[in-house]
Protein backbone atom coordinates (compact mmCIF):
# COMPACT_ATOMS: atom_id res chain seq x y z
CA UNK A 1 0.00 0.00 0.00
CA UNK A 2 0.88 3.25 -1.15
CA UNK A 3 0.31 6.52 1.18
CA UNK A 4 0.63 9.69 0.18
CA UNK A 5 1.00 12.17 3.36
CA UNK A 6 0.18 16.18 2.79
CA UNK A 7 0.33 18.61 5.62
CA UNK A 8 0.06 22.45 5.89
CA UNK A 9 -1.44 23.33 2.38
CA UNK A 10 -2.51 26.63 3.90
CA UNK A 11 -5.02 27.92 0.34
CA UNK A 12 -2.46 27.40 -1.53
CA UNK A 13 -4.12 25.51 -4.71
CA UNK A 14 -1.77 25.14 -7.27
CA UNK A 15 0.76 23.63 -5.02
CA UNK A 16 -1.68 20.91 -4.15
CA UNK A 17 -2.39 20.13 -7.22
CA UNK A 18 0.62 19.73 -8.91
CA UNK A 19 1.10 16.52 -6.72
CA UNK A 20 0.27 13.80 -8.96
CA UNK A 21 2.22 10.99 -6.55
CA UNK A 22 0.56 7.61 -7.47
CA UNK A 23 -1.18 6.29 -4.22
CA UNK A 24 -3.18 4.31 -2.77
CA UNK A 25 -4.21 6.39 0.81
CA UNK A 26 -4.27 10.11 1.02
CA UNK A 27 -3.84 11.03 4.23
CA UNK A 28 -4.04 14.91 5.69
CA UNK A 29 -2.57 16.21 8.47
CA UNK A 30 -3.97 19.73 8.97
CA UNK A 31 -4.07 23.28 7.93
CA UNK A 32 -5.93 23.64 4.99
CA UNK A 33 -6.38 27.51 5.15
CA UNK A 34 -4.91 30.95 5.78
CA UNK A 35 -2.17 32.47 4.35
CA UNK A 36 -3.04 31.42 0.49
CA UNK A 37 -5.16 32.86 -1.35
CA UNK A 38 -7.57 29.66 -2.23
CA UNK A 39 -8.62 28.20 1.10
CA UNK A 40 -11.80 26.92 -0.32
CA UNK A 41 -10.25 24.87 -2.82
CA UNK A 42 -8.05 23.40 -0.89
CA UNK A 43 -10.82 22.51 1.38
CA UNK A 44 -12.73 20.93 -1.89
CA UNK A 45 -9.64 19.26 -3.11
CA UNK A 46 -9.51 17.67 0.31
CA UNK A 47 -12.70 16.55 0.56
CA UNK A 48 -12.72 14.84 -2.55
CA UNK A 49 -9.06 13.16 -2.62
CA UNK A 50 -8.09 12.56 0.91
CA UNK A 51 -9.31 9.25 2.96
CA UNK A 52 -8.38 10.68 5.94
CA UNK A 53 -7.94 13.55 7.25
CA UNK A 54 -6.86 16.10 10.86
CA UNK A 55 -7.92 19.70 12.02
CA UNK A 56 -4.42 21.99 12.21
CA UNK A 57 -4.46 24.96 14.63
CA UNK A 58 -5.68 27.34 11.53
CA UNK A 59 -8.17 24.93 10.60
CA UNK A 60 -9.37 25.40 13.84
CA UNK A 61 -9.31 28.82 14.13
CA UNK A 62 -10.94 29.69 10.51
CA UNK A 63 -13.63 27.34 11.74
CA UNK A 64 -14.52 29.19 14.92
CA UNK A 65 -13.26 32.82 12.92
CA UNK A 66 -11.05 33.63 15.63
CA UNK A 67 -9.64 36.94 15.75
CA UNK A 68 -5.78 36.68 15.53
CA UNK A 69 -4.10 39.94 16.55
CA UNK A 70 0.06 40.16 15.42
CA UNK A 71 2.33 43.21 14.29
CA UNK A 72 4.57 40.41 13.90
CA UNK A 73 5.95 37.57 11.37
CA UNK A 74 3.47 34.29 10.85
CA UNK A 75 0.76 35.43 13.42
CA UNK A 76 0.91 39.07 11.47
CA UNK A 77 -0.24 37.33 8.21
CA UNK A 78 -2.54 35.15 9.83
CA UNK A 79 -3.83 38.47 11.21
CA UNK A 80 -3.78 39.85 7.74
CA UNK A 81 -5.30 36.54 5.77
CA UNK A 82 -7.64 35.23 8.48
CA UNK A 83 -10.94 37.51 7.70
CA UNK A 84 -10.76 36.62 3.70
CA UNK A 85 -10.57 32.72 4.50
CA UNK A 86 -13.43 32.85 7.00
CA UNK A 87 -15.23 35.32 3.85
CA UNK A 88 -14.10 32.91 1.30
CA UNK A 89 -15.82 29.69 2.79
CA UNK A 90 -19.30 28.55 2.44
CA UNK A 91 -20.94 27.18 5.23
CA UNK A 92 -20.61 23.72 4.15
CA UNK A 93 -16.60 24.21 4.38
CA UNK A 94 -16.53 25.50 7.49
CA UNK A 95 -18.46 23.17 8.90
CA UNK A 96 -15.69 20.56 7.33
CA UNK A 97 -13.24 22.48 8.84
CA UNK A 98 -14.66 22.28 12.18
CA UNK A 99 -15.78 18.88 12.31
CA UNK A 100 -12.35 17.75 11.41
CA UNK A 101 -10.68 15.48 14.43
CA UNK A 102 -7.63 16.88 16.37
CA UNK A 103 -6.06 12.94 16.24
CA UNK A 104 -6.89 9.83 14.32
CA UNK A 105 -5.51 6.60 15.40
CA UNK A 106 -5.71 4.11 11.87
CA UNK A 107 -4.32 0.69 10.96
CA UNK A 108 -3.62 0.82 7.67
CA UNK A 109 -1.42 -2.20 5.72
CA UNK A 110 -1.25 -3.89 9.24
CA UNK A 111 0.63 -0.84 10.71
CA UNK A 112 -0.73 1.58 13.62
CA UNK A 113 -1.04 5.14 12.51
CA UNK A 114 -1.24 8.58 14.62
CA UNK A 115 -2.22 11.38 12.55
CA UNK A 116 -1.92 14.66 14.82
CA UNK A 117 -1.11 18.24 13.16
CA UNK A 118 1.45 18.93 15.89
CA UNK A 119 1.99 16.43 18.44
CA UNK A 120 0.48 13.94 21.03
CA UNK A 121 1.09 16.18 23.95
CA UNK A 122 -0.89 19.42 22.13
CA UNK A 123 -2.07 18.24 19.09
CA UNK A 124 -2.74 21.86 17.24
CA UNK A 125 0.12 23.89 18.71
CA UNK A 126 3.20 22.48 20.18
CA UNK A 127 6.15 23.14 17.71
CA UNK A 128 8.12 20.02 17.17
CA UNK A 129 11.78 19.96 15.79
CA UNK A 130 13.39 16.88 14.31
CA UNK A 131 14.82 15.77 17.58
CA UNK A 132 14.99 12.35 19.30
CA UNK A 133 15.38 13.66 22.91
CA UNK A 134 11.93 15.94 22.77
CA UNK A 135 10.34 13.18 20.93
CA UNK A 136 11.02 9.97 23.34
CA UNK A 137 8.70 11.29 26.00
CA UNK A 138 5.82 12.32 23.63
CA UNK A 139 5.84 9.15 21.97
CA UNK A 140 5.88 6.71 25.30
CA UNK A 141 3.41 4.14 25.29
CA UNK A 142 2.01 4.89 22.20
CA UNK A 143 0.65 2.01 20.91
CA UNK A 144 1.46 2.68 17.13
CA UNK A 145 4.19 2.37 14.51
CA UNK A 146 4.25 5.60 12.80
CA UNK A 147 3.08 9.08 14.22
CA UNK A 148 2.36 11.28 11.38
CA UNK A 149 2.85 15.34 11.97
CA UNK A 150 3.12 18.44 10.02
CA UNK A 151 2.75 22.37 11.71
CA UNK A 152 6.50 23.08 11.49
CA UNK A 153 6.82 23.30 7.92
CA UNK A 154 9.62 21.33 8.26
CA UNK A 155 9.92 17.90 6.49
CA UNK A 156 11.73 15.07 8.45
CA UNK A 157 11.48 11.69 9.71
CA UNK A 158 12.87 9.66 12.64
CA UNK A 159 13.15 6.67 14.50
CA UNK A 160 12.37 6.68 18.35
CA UNK A 161 11.96 3.64 20.16
CA UNK A 162 10.60 1.67 17.25
CA UNK A 163 8.58 4.79 16.20
CA UNK A 164 8.70 6.00 13.36
CA UNK A 165 7.98 10.36 13.36
CA UNK A 166 7.11 11.78 9.75
CA UNK A 167 6.96 15.10 8.83
CA UNK A 168 6.01 15.42 5.21
CA UNK A 169 6.78 19.17 5.44
CA UNK A 170 4.39 21.79 3.67
CA UNK A 171 2.72 21.56 -0.15
CA UNK A 172 1.53 25.34 0.00
CA UNK A 173 3.75 27.40 2.53
CA UNK A 174 7.53 26.16 2.64
CA UNK A 175 9.97 27.42 5.15
CA UNK A 176 12.74 25.37 4.86
CA UNK A 177 14.87 27.84 2.03
CA UNK A 178 13.25 25.21 -0.92
CA UNK A 179 10.64 27.28 -2.35
CA UNK A 180 9.22 23.54 -4.13
CA UNK A 181 6.03 21.82 -2.56
CA UNK A 182 6.93 19.25 0.39
CA UNK A 183 4.70 15.61 0.87
CA UNK A 184 5.82 12.36 1.80
CA UNK A 185 4.96 8.68 0.84
CA UNK A 186 5.09 5.44 3.09
CA UNK A 187 5.26 2.33 0.96
CA UNK A 188 5.84 -0.83 2.76
CA UNK A 189 8.87 -0.17 4.99
CA UNK A 190 9.41 2.37 2.26
CA UNK A 191 9.40 6.15 3.98
CA UNK A 192 10.31 8.97 1.25
CA UNK A 193 10.23 13.42 1.60
CA UNK A 194 9.27 14.27 -1.79
CA UNK A 195 9.52 17.81 -3.34
CA UNK A 196 7.70 18.89 -6.60
CA UNK A 197 7.99 21.96 -8.34
CA UNK A 198 4.53 24.05 -9.21
CA UNK A 199 3.45 26.93 -10.71
CA UNK A 200 4.49 29.48 -7.29
CA UNK A 201 3.67 32.68 -9.93
CA UNK A 202 0.59 31.55 -10.34
CA UNK A 203 0.05 31.74 -6.36
CA UNK A 204 1.68 34.67 -6.14
CA UNK A 205 -0.56 36.79 -8.61
CA UNK A 206 -3.30 35.52 -7.14
CA UNK A 207 -2.39 37.09 -3.73
CA UNK A 208 -1.28 40.43 -5.15
CA UNK A 209 -4.89 40.93 -7.09
CA UNK A 210 -5.91 40.40 -3.66
CA UNK A 211 -7.09 43.43 -0.89
CA UNK A 212 -4.88 42.04 1.48
CA UNK A 213 -2.65 44.08 3.52
CA UNK A 214 0.47 45.66 0.72
CA UNK A 215 3.02 44.15 3.49
CA UNK A 216 1.70 40.86 3.79
CA UNK A 217 1.24 40.32 0.07
CA UNK A 218 4.51 40.75 -0.22
CA UNK A 219 5.95 38.90 2.64
CA UNK A 220 4.19 36.17 1.31
CA UNK A 221 5.16 36.50 -2.47
CA UNK A 222 8.86 36.27 -0.62
CA UNK A 223 7.93 33.28 1.10
CA UNK A 224 6.77 31.51 -2.07
CA UNK A 225 9.53 32.39 -4.18
CA UNK A 226 12.26 31.75 -1.48
CA UNK A 227 10.32 28.78 0.76
CA UNK A 228 11.87 30.62 3.63
CA UNK A 229 11.07 33.32 5.86
CA UNK A 230 13.33 35.59 4.99
CA UNK A 231 15.70 37.89 6.93
CA UNK A 232 14.14 41.21 6.05
CA UNK A 233 11.01 39.67 7.61
CA UNK A 234 12.46 38.03 10.54
CA UNK A 235 11.50 39.76 12.94
CA UNK A 236 8.03 40.52 11.96
CA UNK A 237 6.04 42.15 9.34
CA UNK A 238 8.13 45.67 10.18
CA UNK A 239 11.37 44.50 10.39
CA UNK A 240 14.01 45.53 8.51
CA UNK A 241 10.97 48.04 6.69
CA UNK A 242 10.63 50.29 9.84
CA UNK A 243 11.64 52.99 7.32
CA UNK A 244 9.21 51.66 4.84
CA UNK A 245 5.79 50.49 5.83
CA UNK A 246 6.60 49.03 9.20
CA UNK A 247 5.69 52.42 10.89
CA UNK A 248 2.24 51.95 8.96
CA UNK A 249 1.50 48.24 9.73
CA UNK A 250 1.82 49.58 13.15
CA UNK A 251 -0.01 52.42 12.96
CA UNK A 252 -3.15 50.98 11.58
CA UNK A 253 -2.66 48.50 13.74
CA UNK A 254 -2.27 50.40 16.99
CA UNK A 255 -0.12 48.02 18.20
CA UNK A 256 2.84 49.83 19.96
CA UNK A 257 6.16 48.46 18.14
CA UNK A 258 7.77 45.73 19.97
CA UNK A 259 5.09 44.28 21.35
CA UNK A 260 5.22 41.01 19.93
CA UNK A 261 8.25 39.89 17.60
CA UNK A 262 8.34 36.50 16.53
CA UNK A 263 10.00 33.37 14.62
CA UNK A 264 9.04 30.46 12.65
CA UNK A 265 7.75 28.09 14.52
CA UNK A 266 5.86 29.86 17.45
CA UNK A 267 2.36 28.81 17.12
CA UNK A 268 1.47 30.27 14.40
CA UNK A 269 2.60 27.12 11.96
FE1 LIG B 1 0.77 25.27 9.07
Amino acid sequence: MRILLLADVHGNRAALEAIREPHDICLFLGDLVDYGPDPGGCINWVKQHAHHSIRGNHDHGAAQNVDVQGVGGFRFLTACTRPPTVAALNPCQRRFLADLPTSLMLTLDGKRFLLVHATPRDPMDEYAPADPAFWAPRLAGLPVDYVCVGHTHQPYTLTVNGITVINPGSVGLSRDGNPRASYGVIDGNQTELKRIEYPVEQTVREVMASNLDPTAKQMLADIYRGGAYLGRWLKNGTAGLKSVAGEEVLARRNVPAGVESITPGDGAG
